[in-house]
């Protein structure tokens, strides 16, 4: 700890005295917001006394969250233990029908989802290009919501391709024990995602497909020029009408990925770049993904300014997703419900430091935790020790 905050420590605890938080001042958080204790003051709860009394006093701080989270259920939990695994797959398979995506719309994703749906009328493939969360998987599941709507058709099917991805995980393979009593039947085969949404006449997604290598990749000519697949010992499959396939990927230059072939390349044939998206769209996505923890506008804005700091600081490669801020948002609207009266600020420079250690990419020669402090103390003049 640097010592000039060891000081500031020191003077802020002296009984009676009111001291102005210089820190919290220059983060901007309101007055009613204001945090009177710097970050690496020693926690005011300390857990002393044997391995029970630390047990009780867990459960009852565990049994005060979950009576506050909306999304949990502790009867819930107690039937899931014991219920037939049968059942539970079968309501987990209408769960999945009925959970609807709720995106906010606007702006660049408003676009994107009308170019996809020109390249859908139009009949030809497109590429959704972004790093990592920011929205593509989302949007497709959203179009072919959409598209549900006026076809009745639903069907989306998805693979997240990498090094390790064979065809056979497109194109589905045969059962060993059915082949070997009933021979190469369709009966025996097990349908992959691609020649699954081709019989349907649904939308397959083709995510990371920059991931795969050239040989999977190749697989997806035929289909895209086509419109067929060759099954090894059952023959050509015909995609059904309404069959669409869309390509998601990040950009090239973030390491881990191969690049994509030219054969694939010329066979996309609309480009649909998405970035991060401004901040009003951010903030209202944030808010979108965490209804049932509420926060105040300044903590949105605090949140905000660290994950796009992440996006423009030079020592950072994969700066944080929106996954990040609404990861760091859930978190601390939930502290703030706790309403336990702890310092806020601090509590948030905490939060943000253990949901962004493990969010960004660091170039070579940079330690992620340096990076992940400084801009904490830029942000929120907090130091984290
Ligand atoms: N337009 C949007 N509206 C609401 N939530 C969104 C939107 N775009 C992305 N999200 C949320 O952001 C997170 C990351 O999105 P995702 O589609 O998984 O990103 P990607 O596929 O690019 O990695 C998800 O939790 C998703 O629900
Ligand atoms: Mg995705």
């Amino acid at each position: 700890m640097p010592s000039r905050q060891k000081t500031a420590s020191k003077k802020s605890s002296k009984r009676g005295k009111k001291k102005k938080n210089i820190s919290s001042e220059k983060s901007g958080v309101s007055a009613d917001e204001t945090v009177r204790t710097p970050i690496n003051k020693p926690e005011t709860e300390k857990i002393v006394g044997s391995k029970e009394e630390v047990e009780s006093e867990l459960l009852t701080k565990l049994k005060k969250s979950l009576a506050l989270s909306p999304i949990q259920n502790l009867e819930m939990m107690e039937k899931l233990r014991t219920a037939p695994l049968e059942q539970l797959f079968e309501e987990s398979k209408q769960l999945q029908r009925e959970v609807k995506v709720d995106l906010v719309i606007e702006g660049q994703y408003k676009e994107a989802l009308e170019l996809l749906m020109d390249a859908d009328t139009a009949g030809l493939y497109p590429a959704l290009v972004g790093p990592p969360g920011v929205g593509k998987t989302a949007l497709c599941r959203y179009f072919t919501e959409i598209r549900a709507k006026l076809t009745g058709n639903d069907s989306f099917e998805w693979l997240t391709f990498d090094e390790a991805t064979r065809p056979s995980h497109l194109i589905g393979s045969f059962n060993p024990a059915l082949t070997i009593n009933q021979g190469f039947i369709p009966q025996a085969f097990n349908f992959g995602p691609l020649t699954r949404a081709m019989l349907r006449g649904g939308v397959f997604l083709a995510n990371e497909i920059n991931r795969a290598t050239e040989f999977t990749q190749n697989t997806l000519l035929e289909p895209l020029e086509e419109r067929t697949i060759n099954v090894p010992h059952l023959g050509r499959i015909q995609a059904s009408q309404g069959f669409f396939f869309i390509a998601a990927m990040n950009p090239s230059e973030i390491a881990g990925t191969h690049r994509i072939g030219d054969a694939l390349k010329d066979r996309l044939k609309v480009w649909i770049e998405l970035t991060y998206p401004r901040k009003i769209t951010e903030l209202r996505i944030i808010k979108k993904n965490n209804p049932h923890f509420v926060l105040g506008d300044s903590y949105l804005d605090k949140i905000h300014a660290l994950i796009s700091a992440t996006r423009t600081d030079s020592r950072v490669e994969l700066p944080a997703s929106l996954r990040t801020g609404i990861a760091i948002a859930r978190l601390m609207g939930l502290f703030c419900q706790k309403k336990n009266g702890d310092d806020l600020t601090a509590k948030l420079a905490k939060i943000s430091y253990h949901v962004l250690i493990g969010s960004i990419k660091t170039k070579p020669g940079t330690q992620p935790k340096n990076v992940i402090m400084r801009i904490i103390k830029e942000q929120l003049g907090f130091t984290i020790k």
